[in-house]
């Protein structure tokens, strides 16, 4: 029998990506997403990408009465729990939707599932747990410190789980620890697709190559850095939302539960990132140096063997494939 996920968040960017993989995959997916941060046409994108009919539910995954009746009308095996608000900016002007969000969402969700007896679990978590890493690349045994009510909440969100897992062995949980989602899918048909002026690098240079912006500001150049503009782990979300099978394959054929970096293990720099931009829309794209964003981390970048061992994942898409897929993706409207 076909396993059936339900995909909390499934209407975002990295859970849009994620369907379309799990559907590749010989999954069933059933989506819930209230769109608060999705545009209302992504099912319809991805029944076109998929040529298949999309099951998406409009609801709030802190609707309790909701997640019981989806567990009694569809056989789940497990849950792949994006749902999320995640703005690091926001979450500082309004911590308690933050935490009433993400840690209160967790919660409801944990019980429905317990409820249903649905116990296996994938989780989005992130880089940002790790605060300002000593070490670079970062392993998953390094310190988790929060930085803002956004990160605070993904590391009480661990903290639950982990607890959990090791108080009741019939649970099976993946958390995975994302570096920075960059990229579009190949379609051209999804992409991160920021209501507001985004706040992320990636999607502001696509607007600035657009035209829509006039210029990137760089935030710093004088961070202990090779060229001393800040440096991440840019991972495609292609391959991102690919982490999440292997997650799942793990827990449900082994119930094997795992705590994992996704990113690439290699960081590149605001400059560099600017360059690979300028050559997948073919002009140089105009910026200039302003000072620090405050909060701001120096270098992010994964250690990413765990990831191997434990998933047998490995990135295989460049960051010359996720300047021209956001590229593909922001010509054809995606970024408006
Ligand atoms: P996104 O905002 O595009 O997707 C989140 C989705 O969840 C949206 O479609 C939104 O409408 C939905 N949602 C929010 N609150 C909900 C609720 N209470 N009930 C039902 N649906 C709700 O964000 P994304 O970039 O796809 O991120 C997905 C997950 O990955 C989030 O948990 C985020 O914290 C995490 N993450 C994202 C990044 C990143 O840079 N994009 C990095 C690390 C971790
Ligand atoms: C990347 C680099 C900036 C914009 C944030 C969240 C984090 C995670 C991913 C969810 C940095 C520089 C940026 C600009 C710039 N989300 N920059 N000009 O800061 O790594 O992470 O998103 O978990 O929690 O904090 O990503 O894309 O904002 O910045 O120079 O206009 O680009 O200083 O060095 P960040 P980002």
């Amino acid at each position: 029998m076909t396993d059936k996920i339900l995909l909390t968040g499934g209407a975002g960017y990295i859970g849009s990506h994620t369907y379309l993989a799990l559907v590749e995959a010989g999954y069933e997916v059933v989506i819930l997403d209230s769109f608060a941060n999705a545009h209302a046409d992504v099912p319809d994108r991805l029944a076109r990408i998929s040529g298949a009919p999309v099951i998406c539910i409009t609801g709030d995954v802190r609707d309790s009465a909701l997640l019981d009746r989806i567990f009694s009308n569809h056989r789940i095996t497990a849950v792949v729990h994006f749902a999320a608000l995640k703005s690091v900016a926001e979450s500082v002007q309004m911590p308690l939707e933050y935490l009433e969000n993400n840690l209160g969402g967790l919660l409801v969700l944990l019980a429905a599932m317990d409820r249903a007896g649905c116990r296996k679990l994938v989780f989005s978590s992130s880089a940002t747990v790790y605060g300002i890493p000593d070490e670079t690349p970062t392993p998953e045994t390094a310190p988790r410190r929060s930085m803002n009510p956004y990160g605070k909440s993904k590391i009480m969100s661990e903290e639950v789980l982990e607890e959990l897992d090791a108080t009741n062995a019939d649970w099976a949980i993946g958390i995975l620890r994302y570096f920075n989602p960059a990229g579009a899918h190949s379609s051209a048909l999804l992409g991160e697709n920021p209501r507001d002026l985004p706040n992320n690098l990636m999607p502001f240079v696509a607007k600035v190559a657009l035209g829509e912006l006039p210029r990137i500001q760089v935030f710093g150049n004088d961070y202990n850095t090779p060229d001393g503009t800040g440096v991440r782990d840019y991972i495609h979300v292609e391959d991102l939302a690919r982490g999440h099978v292997l997650s799942l394959d793990a827990l449900i054929s082994k119930g094997q539960s795992h705590l994992v970096n996704l990113g690439t293990g290699q960081g590149q720099s605001v400059l560099e990132i600017i360059a690979a931009y300028s050559d997948a829309c073919g002009r140089d794209l105009p910026f200039e140096i302003v000072a620090r964003r405050p909060g701001d981390v120096p270098i992010y970048c994964a250690r990413t063997e765990r990831a191997k061992d434990i998933l047998g994942f490995s990135t295989e898409k460049s960051l010359a494939d996720m300047c021209r897929s956001s590229w593909a993706w922001a010509m054809q409207g995606g970024s408006n």
